[in-house]
Formats: structure tokens, C-alpha cells, sequence
């Protein structure tokens, strides 16, 4: 395969309504209104206690729509919860469901309105067009600028009992409408700020420079990420020009709303990328590494990116040399792979600057886990057919070993 789109491909999935903006929460009861009778919100018992989502949950309430609240959401979503949820509201009429709160809350409102629609257990939907019936009408309501949960089609479910991280991956649990309102991460701590820019930084450099796959109808039909094309390049470019310009300021200053909406909207971006691209090598090293570490999720991808980007370049020049003129550190007058090691460099020094560790001892890796992480890496095969270069355990070993090393010199040419 080559880096070349020669379909000419464009792809996106998308919510049927996305609403951008300061104090755009205020819309919520009235998208609801428009389609429930009975609404389900789900979030987490920290963001239930909060004035704004009693705010929003009364609105609704106030237009006419039951309301129901379940705020046991947890962290890195287990099964248990979907199954409580569904069994707590499944015989109640509920006809839509609304997750408000960061990616765990939303995926889970995902989760649940495939199972309210379909019936059986989370478990019949995990993989890719498992889910055989629309999902009821999901909302998306983040409060961290960061996951693009809001947009994407993907619920990530840890199967607790059989200690198994899944995902439901299917059009079916689109969301219907996500409401992305800034004001709701002026309260996001400056910590799980950064890890959350991260990871929505790494998702626009995984995107942007993963491969396109030319995929056969029949693959477009069945397959969930179809590879970079034309349209998720777009929201990549945009994401990079927003996180360039503020993804330093808002950790320096949590309160700056112009800098939180940059950069949630640069989120939003990453969302619609990954939501047919996928992600690639640094997100499938980064799983395994997280079963040893308790990094979170967003400085995990962070620091395994430096050396992830090294790998591919060679394979990927021209499109790090693209994302080198957008963030503004390269010029076409440069010769191609200049202008590549800029942008990647710019890369680093953003994350860098938002306090990610960029070596994998913070992480806690030692070389003993090198056979363990390369060989469970290469088993996530859909992201390991969208990045650049082959992601053999070779190959991984030898990120592992440079970025155990810290050693951010350039590869030699394959
Ligand atoms: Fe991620």
C-alpha cells in the first residue's frame, strides 16, 4: 500500500446536529424536546451535584420530557455499569439518551441506547456493525476537551468480568446531536486538561498522517475506519491550526474561555478525524502500556508519539511536512524532510509544553515489558493497518527502546 488517496476518497460520519459555542447547553432542552418523551441522562456523581447539569436536566424537565438520572458512570467504563443502567431503565419508556460529562459518560450513554433499542447484553455488540438496529437518539453533552467522544461512533467498554477492554464500533451509535459548550470546561482541573489536549493532539498527528486505504465498497460497508481520505483531512488541518495557537494557553490559564473553545473545538475536530480514519501506532502501543502504567490515556499516546513519528516518517514525508507548513514552522522553500522534522519537532514542543511526559520511564515501562507490549500491540489490527510504517514487533521494540531511551534522534532511512 501506498500514502497515496488514489480514490480520491473523502469519508465522514457525523451527528445529524452539532451545536459549537459559549452557553450553547442552553439549547439541550430544546433538541430534546424534539424527540423524547422520556430522556435518560447519564453522567458522573461529580458533574450530577453541579448547577449546571441540574440546569440542563430541569430545562428538559421544564419543556415537558420525563427525566430520568443515572450518575454512577465510572472511569474507563466498565460492563457493570451498562448492565445496571439497562436494568434500572430498561422497562421504564425511555426514548432517548443523553450523556454529559467526559468520554466514559458519553460512551456509556452510547452503550446503553444500543442495548434500549436492541435488547440482549453489551457484550452481543462488541466489534465492528454488530449493533443490527439504529440506537435510540444519543446526545452528547463533553465537559473535557479532549476524547471527541461527542462525535464518534465508538464505545470503548471495559468487560470486567473477562478483564477485556472492547469497543462497540458501528454507525448505529452515532450520535444524534452533540452540544460542545466551553463554558463547561472552565471547571476541568489544569491536569486532566492537558492529558485530555494530548490525546486530542495525538489523534489529529495520527490521523493526519495515517494511511489511506483505498478501501473496496464492500470494506467502506463493513469496515469502520476506511484510512485518511480528503474530508477528515480537513478537520485535521483545522485541529492542528487551533491546538498550535492555544493548546499552551489554556493549560497556563484554565480560565481562558477564548483558549478553552480553541481547543475544544480543535477536539471536536479530532473526533470527526478519528471517527473514519482511526488512530494508529501510538494508540495501539499505548493500550498495552496502560495495563502496566496508570498514566492517563492522553500523555500514554503523548509519550509513546515523539518516537511513533520518527518511525513513520520516512513513510509518511510529505504529510509531516504538510502538517510542518500548517503549524506554521515550515516553509515550501525547504527541502521536504526539513519541513517534516519541523512539524514534528512543533509537535513535541507542544506537548512538551503542556507538561506530557516525552520519555517512557514516566511511564513506568521497563525492558522486560518489551516482548509483552510488542506482541499485544500488533494484535489491534485496524490500527495497525493505518499507520505508515509496518508495525511489526520489530518495529515496536524499537520505539519502546528509543523511547525508553529518550533518544529523539532522527531514524535512519529504512
Ligand atoms: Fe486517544
Amino acid at each position: 500500500m501506498s500514502m497515496e488517496n488514489w480514490l480520491g476518497l473523502g469519508l465522514v460520519r457525523q451527528p445529524k446536529t452539532v451545536l459549537f459555542g459559549p452557553g450553547q447547553r442552553r439549547q439541550l432542552s430544546h433538541i430534546v424536546r424534539g424527540v423524547a418523551t422520556h430522556a435518560l441522562f447519564i453522567t458522573d456523581e461529580r458533574m450530577a451535584t453541579t448547577e449546571d447539569f441540574k440546569a440542563m436536566a430541569g430545562a428538559v424537565a421544564d419543556a415537558g420530557v420525563m427525566v430520568s438520572v443515572y450518575d454512577r458512570a465510572l472511569p474507563d467504563l466498565p460492563r457493570s455499569n451498562v448492565v445496571e443502567a439497562v436494568q434500572r431503565f430498561g422497562d421504564k419508556g425511555v426514548d432517548a439518551v443523553i450523556g454529559i460529562g467526559g468520554g466514559s459518560c458519553m460512551d456509556l450513554a452510547k452503550a446503553v441506547a444500543a442495548v434500549l433499542a436492541n435488547g440482549g447484553d453489551v457484550r452481543d455488540y462488541f466489534g465492528e456493525f454488530k449493533v443490527p438496529r439504529p440506537a435510540l437518539p444519543i446526545i452528547t453533552v463533553p465537559t473535557t476537551g479532549g476524547t471527541g467522544a461527542e462525535v464518534t461512533a465508538l464505545a470503548i467498554v471495559f468487560d470486567d468480568e473477562r478483564q477485556m477492554k472492547m469497543a462497540i464500533a458501528d454507525a448505529n451509535i452515532e450520535p444524534m446531536a452533540a452540544i460542545i459548550d466551553p463554558e463547561l470546561t472552565l471547571s476541568c482541573p489544569r491536569g486532566l486538561t492537558a492529558a485530555t489536549a494530548a490525546d486530542a493532539l495525538s489523534h489529529l498527528v495520527e490521523a493526519f498522517t495515517a494511511r489511506p486505504k483505498n478501501p473496496t465498497p464492500d470494506q467502506m460497508a463493513t469496515q469502520i475506519y476506511v484510512g485518511k481520505n480528503r474530508l477528515t483531512d480537513i478537520f485535521c488541518a483545522e485541529g492542528l491550526r487551533l491546538m498550535n495557537r492555544s493548546l499552551a494557553k489554556v493549560v497556563d490559564n484554565p480560565s481562558d474561555l477564548a483558549a478553552r473553545s480553541d481547543v475544544m473545538l480543535a477536539a471536536y475536530c479530532a473526533g470527526m478525524a478519528i471517527n473514519t480514519t482511526g488512530t494508529a501506532a501510538a494508540h495501539a502501543i499505548q493500550s498495552p502500556i496502560a495495563a502496566i502504567s496508570h498514566t492517563p490515556h492522553g500523555f500514554g499516546v503523548g509519550a509513546l508519539l515523539p518516537y511513533v513519528m520518527r518511525l513513520n516518517l520516512p513513510y509518511a514525508t510529505a504529510e509531516f511536512a504538510e502538517m510542518g507548513r500548517i503549524l506554521n514552522v515550515a516553509h515550501a522553500g525547504q527541502t521536504e524532510l526539513d519541513q517534516a522534522q519541523s512539524g514534528i519537532s512543533r509537535i513535541e514542543s507542544l506537548l512538551e509544553q503542556v507538561g506530557c511526559p516525552l520519555d517512557l520511564s514516566a511511564l513506568g515501562v521497563e525492558e522486560q515489558h518489551f516482548d509483552q507490549i510488542a506482541s499485544s500491540s500488533v494484535l489491534a489490527t485496524r490500527l495497525v493497518l493505518n499507520n505508515p510504517a509496518p508495525l511489526t514487533p520489530d518495529n515496536v521494540k524499537a520505539v519502546l527502546a528509543r523511547g525508553l531511551a529518550g533518544d529523539r534522534s532522527w531514524w535512519a532511512l529504512p
